[in-house]
């Protein structure tokens, strides 16, 4: 259950480095982030390197643009064949539809595997502060997290990226088949590192998260498969 559930972030910019991760975690884990770092210095082949072992890759972009250029975007990742990849819910209910409906029409014209599309919410390193001061938002985050969650339900995306703090209201909001993958993941010996709203694996699931995105909890302990291990049997013992 936790080879599905967890996804290893590969925050790394060396591809060879990247592939031998994934070798190392094949028979644990399925699905792979590929995030800013490791696209923009090793760029699609890297991508096609993980699913040519037979693993899943999240695209971990983050689109933030007007309608025209995420869905071209989002049109290129589909080709790529990634299994998800994420938009800003913050582009706006536009971008995030004409994300969606092109992918639609062109797996249906090209027979191809629909990705999962999800929409970010509020980023995990960020706090209710920084949302009023730095951002002026003026609602609470939680509030803002619902809105935005909302927001890319209506506009079709398959779930979002939120922290395991409001999992459940974005649950009970959205219901149970909208897909909620959460960061900021923190077990009790792990700092917390510039994420703000962390949570233990053990709460996230119980919270009601579908996937756990996972990066220094693991790769930055000193034994990155025991790490992973010890996540795993507080993942078993959640429920
Ligand atoms: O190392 P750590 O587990 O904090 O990494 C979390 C990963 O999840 C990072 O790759 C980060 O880019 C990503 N992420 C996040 N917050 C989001 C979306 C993605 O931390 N809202």
């Amino acid at each position: 259950m936790s080879k599905e559930r967890i996804i290893l972030a590969l925050d790394v910019s060396d591809a060879d480095y990247a592939l031998e991760l994934v070798d190392r975690f094949s028979d644990h884990i399925e699905i792979f982030k590929v995030g800013l770092e490791l696209f923009s210095s090793a760029g699609p082949s890297v991508v096609r390197s993980i699913q040519d072992r037979g693993k899943k890759v999240f695209l971990d972009l983050k689109l933030h643009d007007i309608p025209n250029t995420v869905a071209r975007a989002a049109i290129a990742a589909t080709r790529l064949g990634v299994f998800m990849f994420n938009i800003h819910a913050s582009s706006g209910f536009e971008a995030m539809r004409r994300c969606r409906d092109s992918v639609v029409e062109l797996c249906l014209k090209e027979n191809l595997n629909r990705p999962k599309i999800l929409g970010v919410t509020v980023l995990t390193s960020l706090g209710q502060n920084t949302l009023k001061e730095e951002l002026g938002i003026q609602h609470s985050l939680r509030t803002h997290v619902r809105q935005l969650s909302s927001l890319a339900m209506k506009a079709g995306l398959d779930g979002v990226i939120a922290s395991g703090h409001e999992v459940s209201m974005i649950r009970n909001y959205c219901g149970k088949n909208f897909l909620i993958a959460t960061p900021g993941i923190r077990p009790s010996w792990r700092p917390p590192d510039d994420q703000k709203r962390t949570m233990t694996p053990r709460e996230a699931i119980r919270e009601g998260a579908d996937y756990l995105v996972i990066g220094r909890s693991i790769l930055s302990q000193p034994d990155p498969l025991k790490a992973l291990d010890l996540i795993t049997i507080e993942m078993l013992t959640a429920k």
